[in-house]
């Protein structure tokens, strides 16, 4: 329905309109005026105030941004071409798979053929948001295949789409322990990788990035995810980062200069989780950033990536998480929200599957809204800068899988088919 149809059906103002041959002409043209203003000013209130388009809502504060499936953007052709490919990845796997004695008899999943034609989630991408970031395309391991291999087919297909749509693109992200290609951290002779030959091949993709994109991404997640759950300072190489192990702490310090270089024009983020969560972990990332800012590394945002649930954390704690990073003279963004309907204590005990009915959905709405309100806030205060959803209908959420596999959840502002949920509608409004 478009805004006007809105105002034109209102059953209250067709019922005005037949008074009017009965007055003089002058009243006439007064009666008319009104009611032009009153429609005018209706039609503005319902696209300025009350748009259905989700960005608009929040233009004058934040950009609300979502992190796109490659998937979602392929063709049916290209969709046939990735699951021949995975069907193929699975067969030798599977062929080269030698269980442990005393191993469960594990049963691989079958690769299932994607949906033809477009998924609900390309259209709620154009339409609702002004910035996107790929949910994996942008990953290392998505594009350096080797010293001198790098694939940016799933970049450059959601740059094209983001142009399209006149949206902003992040970039997520250079350095990271997970996501990464195992060859980076080896020698090629069987040993790991020297510190030399890391840091060279480290800079080498870092500039090749850059010197492709760096006219088009407007934030850069610089380096995800590198405190540790267990003590607050950097993850180390028993904490699964072998960037710390082979290229040691000022790892963290050389990726924010070289990519300073790379994209001149971008805001350099460091991003991680629980920072909202976890108090302990977000005086570490304090800690880190306050050193890196008096190092004077370019570092000039925190991202939040912000996976949340239904409970915790308190709004409260969004807040003082935002200004405390404020309080260094950084920005802040939100990189990764979702409210999931679950509140795992950890990965070994995740909850039990839940029915995600009225009262649980009005529940969530009410929680986003009143998050997006604290946002609002810390716009105005000028240290938040940009919003952005991990993802739009709950059927591609990867929290279906995560913590707890195929248990399903129900994290986002879209269900399965795209409809808009309570916590769109309240976010709207
Ligand atoms: C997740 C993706 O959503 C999944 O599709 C993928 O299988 C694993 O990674 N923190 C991050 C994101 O920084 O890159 C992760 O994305 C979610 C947690």
């Amino acid at each position: 329905m478009s805004p006007f149809s809105h105002h034109i059906y209102n059953g209250k103002k067709m019922a005005l309109f037949t008074k009017i041959p009965e007055k003089s002409f002058k009243n006439f043209k007064n009666t008319y005026s009104l009611y032009f203003f009153t429609i005018i000013f209706g039609v503005l209130r319902y696209n300025l105030v009350m748009s259905k388009f989700l960005y608009e809502n929040y233009k004058d504060y934040f950009r609300v941004g979502a992190a796109i499936s490659g998937i979602i953007l392929m063709n049916d052709a290209e969709k046939d071409e990735l699951f021949q490919n995975m069907k193929k990845r699975m067969e030798e796997f599977k062929k080269n798979f030698k269980p442990q004695p005393g191993m469960p008899v594990f049963k691989f999943p079958e690769p299932q053929p994607f949906p033809k034609g477009d998924m609900p989630d390309k259209k709620l991408a154009a339409e609702q948001f002004n910035l996107v970031v790929a949910e994996n395309e942008c990953k290392m391991g998505s594009i350096y295949h080797g010293p001198d291999q790098f694939d940016f087919s799933g970049a450059d297909r959601l740059l094209a789409f983001a142009k399209q749509n006149n949206q902003a693109m992040r970039w997520h992200t250079l350095v990271w322990h997970n996501q990464s290609p195992r060859w980076i951290f080896e020698d090629g002779n069987g040993g790991k990788a020297s510190k030399e030959l890391l840091e060279e091949r480290l800079k080498k993709y870092i500039f090749t990035v850059g010197e492709r994109y760096k006219d088009d991404i407007c934030s850069v997640d610089v380096v995800n995810e590198c405190i540790s759950d267990k003590n607050f300072v950097l993850r180390d190489g028993a904490d699964r980062s072998q960037w710390f192990d082979i290229l040691g702490p000022d790892y963290v310090d050389k990726a924010f200069f070289w990519a300073k270089e790379a994209f001149p024009n971008s805001s350099l983020v460091i991003n991680d989780y629980n920072l909202e969560m976890i108090e302990g972990k977000r005086q570490g990332m304090y800690k880190l950033v306050k050193g890196m800012k008096e190092r004077g590394v370019p570092v000039d945002t925190v991202g939040l990536q912000m996976h949340i649930n239904i409970q915790n954390p308190p709004v409260s704690e969004i807040e003082q998480t935002i200004e405390l990073y404020g309080s260094l003279g950084l920005n802040v963004i939100v990189t990764e929200m979702e409210v999931s309907a679950y509140v795992d204590k950890d990965f070994e005990h995740p909850d039990p599957r839940r029915e995600y009915d009225k009262a649980f959905l009005d529940e969530q709405a009410e929680r986003y809204a009143q998050i997006f309100e604290c946002f609002r806030k810390e716009a105005r205060a000028g240290i938040l800068k940009d919003v952005v959803l991990w993802g739009i209908t709950d059927r591609m959420s990867w929290k279906n899988n995560f913590p707890a596999p195929g248990r399903g959840d129900c994290p986002l502002l879209f269900d399965g088919d795209g409809n808009p949920k309570p916590a769109f509608d309240r976010l709207t409004k």
